[in-house]
């Protein structure tokens, strides 16, 4: 049950709610824990595996928030570890399921990887929903679900084209699983949010993106890059756009995860138009890579080494996103711009320089 804040445009939840959150020490959902606890009053339960994360980022979401929760380590394609350690937490109100594979590139290079973890965990927790009646679901989609559109921005109505990469699929398929899954469930709320690029750091500058491996996103890339630890070569700048560079829709990672406060906060208090709602999280606008370079060079300070080399398979060319759903029907609008984003992401990589996280 939701209570408004006495002063702030904010809601307060019951306490005794708890929200399970996987991949809760990842990049996307270590900022929406940050949030969760800034924000809210629901009790916190974080599952991961630190297959690609590490468990530092918990430390660093107490040092931001002053506040700790529950963590469990175990993986979710393992049903017996998830049945067991999630039957024991009490009042679940809602799930936020982060925890999945993400990389493009490595998706490619490794389908069945990315078939099985992204598809079996999932089936895992929505069962797990079920015979628990859990009833609010949320779930990461990204953007890659419109392959190459056919339409520029897209809206939640633009026609899904074939999926450029595994990755895109596997999200795809998970879309349509938890359509299913609606219909056969009626009672069941879900809300699947469509994220563009996530990129940024938390605006302290004390968390961000802390790949296990070489990363293979564009922003992480760019500030090792600066920093002497990588070198970025860009992926082809002979493409159909306005400067021949790719095109993407970034946003703030705290943008994103405010988002999932008020997804959570429109299915529990019923005020979802469907059993299955879809938005879009972009900002609206497409920016090239060359662009992207250049906001960074900006906020840095810091002359960009980089080199041009051939595409990469698995990009899409251009996707850009229309969010006036998310805009009006969520109550949701993204604070940060490109020169946010490019200074919190450096922020957070002179963090890991000095060694302080
Ligand atoms: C994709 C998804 C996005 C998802 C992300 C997770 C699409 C359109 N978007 O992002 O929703 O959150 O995966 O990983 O599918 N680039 C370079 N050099 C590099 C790295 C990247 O030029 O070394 C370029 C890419 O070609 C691309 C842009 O930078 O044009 C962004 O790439 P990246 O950060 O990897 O994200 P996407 O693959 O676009």
């Amino acid at each position: 049950m939701l209570l408004p804040h006495p002063t702030k445009n904010i809601y307060l939840y019951c306490t005794m709610q708890t929200i399970v959150v996987t991949g809760g020490a990842g990049y996307i959902g270590s900022h929406t824990i940050i949030e969760l606890l800034t924000q809210t009053k629901l009790t916190v339960v974080s599952v991961d595996n630190y297959s690609n994360s590490n468990a530092s980022a918990y430390e660093r979401v107490k040092k931001i928030t002053g506040k700790d929760f529950q963590k469990l380590e175990f993986d979710l394609c393992d049903k017996t570890a998830l049945n067991q350690q999630l039957s024991a937490i009490k009042n679940i109100a809602g799930i936020i399921h982060f925890a999945a594979f993400k990389s493009v590139p490595d998706s490619v290079a490794d389908p069945l990887k990315y078939y099985h973890n992204n598809i079996a965990s999932l089936v895992n927790i929505l069962d797990f929903a079920k015979n628990n009646h859990v009833t609010n679901f949320i779930f990461s989609s990204s953007c890659s679900v419109y392959g190459n559109a056919n339409e520029l921005p897209v809206t939640e109505n633009t026609p899904l084209q074939k999926a450029e990469s595994p990755y895109g699929h596997t999200k795809q398929i998970g879309e349509d699983l938890i359509e299913f899954f609606c219909k056969a469930n009626p009672e069941f709320k879900a809300v699947v949010l469509r994220y563009f690029n996530p990129v940024g750091a938390h605006v302290t500058g004390l968390n961000g993106e802390l790949p296990i491996s070489r990363p293979n996103n564009l922003a992480p890339i760019i500030t090792q890059t600066a920093v002497g630890k990588n070198s970025l070569t860009v992926f082809g700048n002979d493409f159909n756009t306005r400067d021949g560079y790719c095109v993407r829709d970034y946003i703030h990672v705290s943008d994103i995860a405010d988002a999932h406060l008020k997804a959570f906060d429109l299915i529990e208090q019923n005020r979802n138009k469907q059993q299955l709602s879809l938005y879009n999280l972009g900002t609206g606008n497409g920016v090239s890579v060359l662009e992207v370079i250049h906001a960074f060079e900006k906020m840095s300070e810091t002359k960009l080494n980089y080199k041009v080399g051939p595409r990469r398979e698995g990009d899409v060319i251009a996707v850009y996103a229309n969010n006036d759903k998310a805009k009006t029907e969520l109550n949701w609008l993204p604070k940060y711009n490109l020169d946010d984003m490019m200074l919190s992401a450096w922020k957070w990589q002179l963090t890991l320089e000095k060694g302080d996280y």
